[in-house]
């Protein structure tokens, strides 16, 4: 369908182009009479001003891009309608772009949002992105970067304390009594999976527990990949009686893996997942988790970049914000029984 110009509105309401431009822009005022003319020439003819050509004029697109890893998660899922709800509030369109967990994805969207002058980026990388952040940054676009870790010199950070929160669920653990702990992790390049390992093998070092390599297990962050390495850790001897799973897509995946292997949740394993989404209270047993503050994350992540835009303050020193998770006991979780010693 063709284009309706801003001519052909002058034409039909009978004033010049630029009467029509200074009624779309507010740019000067325009009597009653004529500026009625255009709106209901601009009705009649269907017209749709250029975004991104006002955008231009003004220096701003009112547009901000969101890059996230897996809109499959839930985690990603719930922080990115949080991002997109704040920033539709303050009058901006947010453009959701989904990396798959793919950096050369994630590098064309990049590109895209670059083309499309974005005024602003929220970015949760696929991996290791200090190349891509560089060259948003070097743009001039502000950039704000929420989950996971990057240099602060590329952007303000909005993480959590992903090493105490891996200390916290194994400790809860261990206080069940349970000395034979699992651990599935996330991508081995994402550093909040890393971080909480450390938190992992800190509290069974507290405890005096010897750490056992052949109980770590990588994952990817989703279902099928928490089934997967729930296979590969029942085959273990001794059994780990227990499991810390570093997000809740893959422990709901191990936890159906264990009851198609004749298992029961708790009693044989209990499991300590970690995000706290929505589907963490719709499984039965419901999961113990540590809940990341998803909701308080997007916030902070959304309004540091809102703030960074309207004062286009790139000079400013990047910010470093920390958020704590808490651990949530549900039924997932009971005391090692005897057996297990
Ligand atoms: O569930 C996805 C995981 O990746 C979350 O734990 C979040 O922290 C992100 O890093």
């Amino acid at each position: 369908m063709k284009r309706v110009t801003i001519k052909e509105v002058a034409k039909s309401a009978g004033v010049s182009t630029t009467t029509v431009s200074h009624v779309i822009n507010n740019t000067r005022k325009v009597n009653e009479p004529t500026r009625q003319r255009v709106l209901d020439a601009m009705r009649d003819l269907n017209f749709q001003p250029n975004s991104v050509a006002r955008g231009l004029r003004r220096g701003e697109t009112k547009t901000i891009g969101l890059i996230v890893p897996d809109v499959a998660n839930l985690f990603f899922a719930e922080i990115s309608r949080q991002i997109e709800n704040i920033g539709y509030q303050q009058g901006y369109s947010v453009i959701l772009c989904n990396s798959d967990n793919n950096l050369e994805k994630q590098g064309e969207y990049i590109n895209t949002l670059m083309s499309k002058l974005v005024d602003g980026v929220i970015f949760i990388s696929a991996g290791d992105s200090s190349k891509e952040l560089q060259r948003l940054s070097s743009s001039g676009i502000p950039v704000v970067v929420a989950d996971r870790e990057v240099p602060l010199s590329l952007a303000d950070v909005v993480i959590l304390d992903n090493e105490t929160a891996g200390y916290t669920a194994t400790r809860h653990l261990i206080n069940l009594g349970h000395k034979h702990i699992g651990c599935i992790t996330g991508p081995q390049s994402i550093t909040p999976s890393m971080r909480r390992v450390d938190g992992y093998k800190r509290a069974l070092a507290d405890a005096g527990i010897t750490f056992n390599p052949d109980y770590i297990i990588s994952g990817n962050f989703q279902f099928s990949g928490g089934r997967q390495a729930m296979t590969n850790m029942l085959r273990l001897a001794p059994r780990p009686t227990a499991v810390f799973v570093l997000n809740d897509m893959m422990a709901i995946g191990a936890m159906t893996e264990v009851r198609r292997f004749g298992l029961r949740v708790p009693e044989d394993l209990s499991f300590v997942g970690f995000d706290d989404i929505e589907m963490a209270t719709a499984v039965i047993p419901a999961l113990t988790t540590l809940a990341q503050p998803i909701k308080e994350m997007g916030a902070v992540s959304i309004e540091l970049l809102i703030r960074k835009m309207q004062r286009n303050s790139s000079e400013e020193s990047n910010q470093r914000v920390v958020l704590q998770a808490e651990l949530v006991v549900r039924e997932s979780t009971q005391k090692v029984r005897d057996t297990h010693g």
